[in-house]
């Protein structure tokens, strides 16, 4: 960075920290509860996303595996408990804001729009553009531009490294399930977050293509990214996972490596209801 970029740049509140300076943040979320009505959808769990690793979150359906990702991710206030990143309490930061901190998601079930080609569905998740203002689109068409291209070469890139560039012109409906997985990943990444929560991600994908996916996912962690995995596919999550909570019943049921949390007779309990 230029000293002028650095004397420009506004100061570096952990929660907003450049993606340059985004290292070894820790996402947690200590004590959280929700309630639906009279369900208690997370009861006081607490989980903690130790940064350049992958933690997996399983549990049985219902466990409140999704709904914690919401709380962390913000599209669910808890009721009580607190979400930190890097120690500062960011339970209240809207949704956006904490994409633009660096924290990203994908959703249980896939969001593209059909309608849209691969590429644009990636464009619709580039950094807000310059030319979204009238003004600045009269006024600044040569920065307009760059941005665009910028965001069109990030995405090109990232569907390179899916192979999924010689559908960047396709509408996404056309898409086979996995594809579109793979698609909602680099969606979530065209942000360039450094923490990235992913809800089931080989929920209907084939076998071939989530091992292209684990590869991914293990490149991604190499290159310093900090990922929490919700998935009900064990072979992944013990193909992927650094740590794993289990979840039943809104709480954290036991934590550890894979290998200790499925010898756990509480753990077979909570999956296969054993007395
Ligand atoms: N928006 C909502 N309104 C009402 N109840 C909800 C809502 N979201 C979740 N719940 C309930 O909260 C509990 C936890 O749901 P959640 O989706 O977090 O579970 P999950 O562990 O992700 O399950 P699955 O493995 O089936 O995806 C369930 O009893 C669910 O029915
Ligand atoms: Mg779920």
């Amino acid at each position: 960075m230029t000293q002028a970029a650095l004397d420009s740049a506004p100061a570096a509140a952990p929660a907003r920290a450049a993606p340059g300076q985004r290292a070894q943040r820790v996402l947690a979320a200590e004590a959280v509860s929700v309630s639906f009505g009279g369900v208690r959808a997370l009861d006081g769990a607490s989980v903690s996303l130790a940064p350049g690793r992958i933690t997996g979150l399983v549990g049985p359906n219902g466990a409140g595996k999704s709904t914690l990702f919401n709380v962390l991710a913000g599209t669910q206030r808890p009721r009580r408990g607190t979400v930190r990143l890097a120690g500062a309490d960011i339970t209240r930061m809207p949704v956006h804001r904490r994409a633009h901190a660096g924290i990203a998601r994908t959703f249980q079930l896939a969001r593209e729009l059909d309608s849209l080609s691969v590429l644009e569905n990636l464009l619709l998740a580039a950094p807000r553009q310059p030319g979204e203002r009238l003004g600045n689109l009269l006024l600044r068409r040569g920065a307009v531009r760059r941005a665009e291209a910028a965001a069109i070469e990030r995405a090109l890139a990232l569907l390179a490294r899916v192979r999924l560039t010689r559908l960047a012109d396709q509408p996404a409906g056309a898409l086979s399930g996995g594809q579109k997985k793979l698609l909602e990943l680099c969606r979530a990444l065209m942000l360039e977050p450094d923490i990235v929560l992913l809800d089931e991600p080989a929920a209907g994908v084939n076998p071939a293509l989530i091992e292209e996916l684990c590869q991914f996912i293990l490149a991604l962690r190499g290159e310093g990214k900090t990922f929490a995995i919700v998935e009900h596919n064990m072979d992944m999550v013990a193909a992927l996972c650094d740590h794993v909570y289990v979840l039943a019943e809104g709480r954290v049921l036991t934590q550890g490596s894979f290998d200790a949390v499925t010898a756990d007779t509480r753990v077979r309990q909570a999956y296969l209801g054993e007395p």
